[in-house]
């Protein structure tokens, strides 16, 4: 699947289309000094934006898997002399961030291209500290996508193959743990590929789990 989405998304750097399915950036919150992470930062754009509202004492990460987003994403940074945003090379299900270590973790139309999305969840769980937040947009099946469609690489880099329906989308968050889930947008479905999606954002909390010894 990444190097299906690397050569996709990497031919895409430099263009100026949108490839975003919400407003997952402009419904966080973050407070001076707290820590971002985006998954799936693409050119960068709302990693930028997330540096600026932490200002100095903060930091925004922001995490793709194609070298051509993330060249596009530094150089831009560069150029505004943005010093509080590190970009990184990874795949969201493994995360080179200590645990408890961020506040916020958007992302935008990216988590329907993980291959192992349980495990992206959980990853999204350790990471947040302790009444964090996690602001999300992305896209859901109407119907289950028929497994030969899921498993093809360019289907999935397509943005459509790799989404699940919306009730499994919200039984993943939930198995990690993460709570408080509330949908802030959602589209009317639409046609995607060989599918029916819709979009939508969501957000939702890490609290303290509450068990004692
Ligand atoms: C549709 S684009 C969205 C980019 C950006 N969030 C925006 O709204 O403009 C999806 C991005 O996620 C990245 N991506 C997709 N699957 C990934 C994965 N499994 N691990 C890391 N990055 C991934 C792609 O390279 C691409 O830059």
């Amino acid at each position: 699947m990444s190097e299906a989405i690397e050569t996709r998304y990497g031919g895409l750097a430099e263009s100026s289309c949108c490839l975003s399915c919400g407003t997952a950036a402009q419904s966080c919150a973050p407070k001076p000094g707290q820590v971002c992470l985006d998954l799936g930062s693409g050119r960068g754009t709302d990693v930028l934006r997330l540096a600026e509202a932490v200002g100095p004492t903060g930091h925004a990460y922001g995490v793709d898997l194609a070298d051509g987003m993330l060249e596009k994403a530094r150089r831009t940074a560069e150029k505004l002399g943005v010093t509080n945003a590190t970009f990184f090379r990874s795949t969201f299900d493994r995360l080179a961030l200590p645990g408890e270590s961020v506040d916020w973790v958007v992302s935008n139309c990216a988590l329907n291209h993980a291959d192992d999305k349980p495990a992206v969840w959980r990853e999204i769980a350790r990471v947040l500290r302790t009444g964090g937040a996690f602001v999300v947009s992305d896209i859901y099946a109407a119907e289950p996508i028929p497994e030969d469609l899921a498993r093809d690489p360019e289907a999935v880099a397509e943005c459509w193959a790799g989404a699940v329906t919306r009730a499994e989308y919200l039984a993943q968050i939930a198995a990690a743990g993460l709570v408080d889930v509330r949908v802030l947008e959602e589209s009317t479905p639409y046609e995607k590929g060989k599918a029916v999606v819709a979009s939508f954002t969501l957000t939702g909390t890490k609290r303290a789990s509450g068990r004692c010894c």
